[in-house]
């Protein structure tokens, strides 16, 4: 079986191609290279041994994808690519909505013109309205109230893959609402490579210990949780991935439209966090305390049952090996790809 993966030269992209290729399945990517980097997939085939098909194309050119799906039968996408920064789809919210909708449209349009009816879709766990429902989030929890663009393109884009399936009995729509995925591939040759400041903690932190930054700026510490700082679900990058496979062989095997948490359903505190960081890595990551951040909910972690039952998934790395694996990869890597 092939598989298109947009985005795939991204974080959860690369890994997710490692464990397609693992599997058996062929995988070409499609990816503009606008937020990362080609050493991805040279780094992907050199850890599974096998090639892939790679296309520079941005998933907005229905052109461009038309020439993949002419060329290529392709029995499933993943579709990562898309703009994902929280704070600058604040400032940029067309570009945001042009960008992450338009390409979501155009790719549907192409694959029903081509047959090509199973699509899992790279969602997130920012869909939930966290700020009227409490965690744990199940899947059945209401959704929407977003705090920002971002957020909201992965509302829509839900809600039109969601459409697509019910106009066309042939579709296999799978949602996946990801938590907070952190953690590397264990040979430490892929990872997460951010452009510029890096928005998420744990890359901030790993920066922190590779010298790149001088301390990390804790965003709040008055908030209603056990040690005051926020709270939310980590999940390895490695069981995010193997999380795309089962939703693969769901898609292939189901139509409709389905969604799914990955998560843990555990929740740990910006502090457990740096702990666990400092004992894997034997580095101090020095800090202060700062304002809180804007949209920031105290917690958010994920009700994972439901993947269990029915994807037959569960993540099962814990944090030790998390902030083992960012410090393996960013220890090999000070500066990212771009070495
Ligand atoms: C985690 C915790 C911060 C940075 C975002 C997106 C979500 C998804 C994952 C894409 C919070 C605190 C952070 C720092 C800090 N992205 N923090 N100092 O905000 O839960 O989720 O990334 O799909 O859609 O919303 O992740 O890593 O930014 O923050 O104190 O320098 O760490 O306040 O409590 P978040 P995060």
């Amino acid at each position: 079986m092939t598989v298109l993966v947009t985005g795939g030269t991204g974080y959860i992209g690369s890994h997710t191609c490692v464990v397609l290729l693992e599997n058996g399945y062929d995988v070409i990517v499609a990816d503009d290279l606008s937020n990362s980097s080609e050493e991805a997939l040279r780094r992907v085939e050199r850890i599974t041994g096998k090639t892939l098909t790679f296309y520079k194309a941005d998933v907005c050119d229905r052109a461009a994808l038309d020439r993949i799906f002419e060329a290529n039968k392709i029995d499933c996408v993943i579709h990562f690519a898309g703009f994902k920064a929280v704070g600058e789809s604040t400032q940029k919210p067309l570009e945001y909505y042009d960008n992450n909708l338009a390409s979501t449209i155009s790719l549907a349009k192409v694959m029903s013109e081509h047959g090509c009816k199973r699509m899992i879709f790279s969602s997130s766990a920012t869909v939930y309205d966290g700020r009227n429902v409490p965690s744990p989030f199940s899947e059945t929890d209401r959704t929407g109230n977003c705090t920002n663009p971002y957020g909201w393109t992965k509302f829509m884009n839900e809600q039109i893959l969601r459409d697509w399936a019910a106009s066309d009995p042939g579709v296999s729509v799978v949602n996946l609402r990801y938590f907070n995925p952190i953690g590397a591939h264990p040979s430490g040759l892929i990872g997460e490579d951010p452009s510029g400041i890096p928005n998420n903690l744990m890359p901030y932190i790993s920066q922190v210990a590779v010298g790149r930054r001088d301390h990390l700026n804790i965003f709040g510490n008055d908030y209603d949780t056990p040690d005051g700082t926020g709270v939310r679900d980590y999940i390895h990058v490695m069981d995010l991935a193997e999380g795309h496979l089962k939703a693969v062989e769901y898609a292939v095997s189901h139509t409709g439209e389905e969604v799914f948490n990955l998560g843990t359903g555990t929740g740990y505190s910006v502090m457990d966090i740096v702990k666990a960081f400092e004992k894997a890595s034997g580095i101090r990551i020095p800090y202060v305390i700062a304002e809180r951040r804007p949209g920031d909910l105290a917690e958010l972690y994920s009700d994972p049952v439901k993947s269990k039952k029915i994807l037959g998934w569960e993540a099962v790395r814990g944090l030790e090996e998390m902030c083992r694996d960012t410090w393996n990869w960013q220890k090999n890597n000070p500066n990212g790809y771009e070495g």
